[in-house]
């Protein structure tokens, strides 16, 4: 098989301002062999006949080895009301979505759904995400124990909310506390699962509840912190009412003690420039969700400024207001997003966002993110030409770079041939 990734100095420099510096640390051989050993690579580079010592030696001919995806924000428990109809943020939430988050009570149905959801991410190539669960203590149990026998480095949390909810949704800053605590001692640092802070977003928590995830924040500060940020023109308006007192939505989850290095915000679409500079300058995360903000009519990204101030981007999916589970789709909305701004956006880029770029963001790049030797083997297979119009595309002579880019706009989970965790097959293509 070939070998497709970034060399861990791509890290230093990030997305600049057109991608440039980032491209020019891909790592492709054409000719490649990847070694495992105990779950860890233990050598990925050109095939070489003496590197096989009677190992059982698999020959991907014509595939392409690269790290797994990395979703960095994903709601397990909406799946079921994937391309739900006609509303924008705030009337979707409560039509569509409050009502099928109280099923999540149920430990039973929970772990059925989180079965199917990480069933979904491995024949995605997925292999990482950073999950919304619900206000049920039940709902995270069963996503992280279903991640665990999966041996799958999982990001996961109990939702707060506390307000704006209805009832059987909501908890209390006490039990927002109580629960996350036991969740994390729980459940953080076992086998691979990571917690995650998880209060939904400003406007369905009071200040008591921020200050209580704040509280937790400071003693577990290896814990990530996962919320919504600026996605919609209405959500923003309404979160100054509720925090007159901040100069601004990012400013809200400042004075809690919310932002920094490992805190996860989906969407970041409208802040200003002050914002912008801040979450910069503090190592917060964005998660871009473009299938979710175009499904959703929330804005488009301001990807370029973004670059240019060097903000950590990574991609999500945002299922269920997103609308697929492939980072492929995903980057494939992502481009479309930058051209309607003028601005372009590399298929490097997006692979670099998707893995090592996801990976350094979130503090896991000495574990995960690409191909070196020493990381957990986390990696997929992709079939470039699994349909009649991409083997004609594929066999067209052109640029890797460019073939690479017609497979990521055109790709899906048809394109994705197997999926490896730790080491360990989780998902073949049946044909
Ligand atoms: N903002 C608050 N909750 C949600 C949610 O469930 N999905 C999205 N896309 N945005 C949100
Ligand atoms: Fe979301």
């Amino acid at each position: 098989a070939s070998l497709l990734d970034f060399h861990q100095d791509a890290t230093k420099v990030g997305l600049d301002g057109d991608g440039a510096k980032v491209a020019s640390h891909i790592r492709f051989v054409d000719d490649g062999l990847l070694i495992v050993e105990d779950g860890k690579i233990a050598y990925a580079g050109a095939f070489e006949e003496e590197l096989i010592n009677g190992d059982t030696v698999h020959d991907f001919r014509g595939k392409i080895i690269c790290p797994g995806f990395i979703d960095t924000h994903i709601h397990y428990p909406q799946m079921e009301m994937i391309c739900a109809y006609g509303e924008q943020l705030l009337d979707w939430l409560k039509t569509y979505t409050f009502p099928t988050e109280r099923k999540y009570s149920d430990k039973t149905y929970a772990r059925e759904m989180a079965m199917i959801c990480i069933r979904e991410l491995f024949k995605n190539g997925t292999t990482t995400a950073a999950v919304f669960c619900t206000v049920h203590p039940e709902s995270v149990d069963a996503f992280f124990e279903v991640a665990e026998t999966h041996n799958m480095l999982v990001i996961a949390g109990k939702v707060l909310m506390d307000r704006n909810a209805p009832e059987y949704l909501q908890d209390t800053p006490e039990r927002a506390y109580d629960e996350s605590k036991a969740l994390i001692e729980k459940w953080h640092g076992r086998g691979r699962c990571l917690y995650a802070i998880t209060p939904r977003f400003a406007p369905t928590s009071t200040a008591a509840q921020l200050e209580a995830a704040g509280r937790l924040r400071r003693e577990f500060p290896d814990v990530f912190v996962h919320t919504h940020l600026a996605e919609n023109k209405a959500e923003v308006e309404w979160v100054q009412e509720l925090f007159p007192e901040a100069r601004s939505y990012f400013d809200v989850y400042k004075r809690f003690g919310l932002t920094g290095r490992r805190c996860i915000f989906a969407h970041c679409i409208h802040l200003d420039d002050t914002d912008m500079h801040e979450f910069s300058d503090s190592r917060s995360v964005a998660a871009f969700c473009p299938t979710s903000n175009l499904f959703l009519g929330s804005g488009l990204l301001p990807l370029q400024r973004m670059r240019e101030m060097h903000v950590l981007l990574t991609l999500g999916t945002d299922v269920g207001a997103g609308t697929s589970f492939s980072m492929f789709q995903t980057f494939h909305d992502a481009y479309k997003v930058s051209q309607l701004q003028g601005a372009k956006l590399s298929v490097e880029e997006g692979l670099y966002m998707a893995t090592l770029g996801a990976a350094h963001a979130l503090g896991l790049d000495d574990r995960i993110g690409n191909l070196d030797v020493g990381k957990d083997a986390d990696f997929v297979m992709l079939d470039p030409t699994a349909t009649e119009l991409q083997q004609l595309r594929w066999a067209t002579p052109s640029p890797l770079s460019d073939r690479l880019f017609t497979l990521f706009m055109l790709g899906d989970h048809h394109n994705i041939f197997r999926t490896y965790v730790h080491g360990a097959e989780v998902y073949a293509r049946s044909s």
